[in-house]
């Protein structure tokens, strides 16, 4: 028998973990061609991430996005990235350290954020949302919604349903054709528990590359 030993998580959540961390990097730069910095910051960029921001990062895998905001908000804000596999924090630890950058890294599950309500202006997830049921999907915009601070924002990334995955992720990078039809994919449900919610301005947009789709919503209030 094996002994998975202390990497062995005691977060409970019935999201999918992923717990080869340093394969998932390999898997993430081969994926991209060797573009995802670029991804990464085009998140930043989207999300309007800027100085003094204070971000949470939820399901932040390996840290590359949380790394990124951190260079983005600068040493008047703060960045937090969390997860519910001990192999993701503590590979995203060892990034951020070697990146010379601050940023928090803690082992928790999008739907028990160990943080108090109000914190955050913006709250982030890329690439997380099929990874999650739906009861945890609406768990989890609860929680998103407690941990934001009035006029924060909300900026999810995540697949369109499409045909295989390897195929839209290639073709995607190959290609700037944009096609009209309108996919809400994987955040289909994401978008009606945000409206439901009380979230404003809750918007799906494609984002590049175009396998993906992007939600952005502002909880209401005075920033
Ligand atoms: C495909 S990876 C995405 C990682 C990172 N956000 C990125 O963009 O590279 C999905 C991540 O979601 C995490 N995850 C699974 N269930 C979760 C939950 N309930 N709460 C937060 N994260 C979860 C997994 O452990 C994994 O690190």
């Amino acid at each position: 028998m094996h002994d998975h030993g202390p990497t062995r998580s005691h977060i409970h959540t019935k999201g999918d973990t992923i717990h080869w961390a340093r394969s998932y990097d390999w898997l993430l730069s081969a994926i991209t061609f060797g573009l995802e910095g670029r991804f990464r910051r085009r998140v930043v960029e989207a999300a309007g991430i800027g100085e003094g921001d204070r971000v949470l990062d939820i399901g932040c895998g390996t840290g590359t996005l949380a790394i990124e905001a951190a260079r983005r908000v600068g040493a008047s804000g703060r960045v937090e990235g969390v997860d519910p596999a001990p192999e993701m924090i503590e590979r995203a630890k060892t990034k951020a350290e070697a990146a010379g950058v601050d940023a928090g890294f803690r082992l928790a599950a999008i739907e028990d954020l160990p943080y108090p309500d109000d914190h955050f202006d913006v709250v982030l997830n890329t690439l997380v949302y099929h990874h999650l049921p739906g009861p945890v999907q609406q768990k989890g915009l609860e929680e998103m919604r407690r941990v934001l601070a009035p006029g924060g924002r909300l900026f999810i990334v995540d697949f369109k349903i499409g045909d295989t995955f390897l195929h839209r992720v290639a073709s995607s990078f190959m290609s700037h054709h944009h096609d009209d039809e309108e996919e809400r994919g994987e955040l289909d449900a994401a978008f009606t528990i945000a409206q439901r919610l009380g979230f404003e301005a809750v918007e799906l947009e494609r984002f590049r590359p175009r396998v993906f789709l992007a939600l952005r919503a502002t909880w209401p209030g005075d920033a």
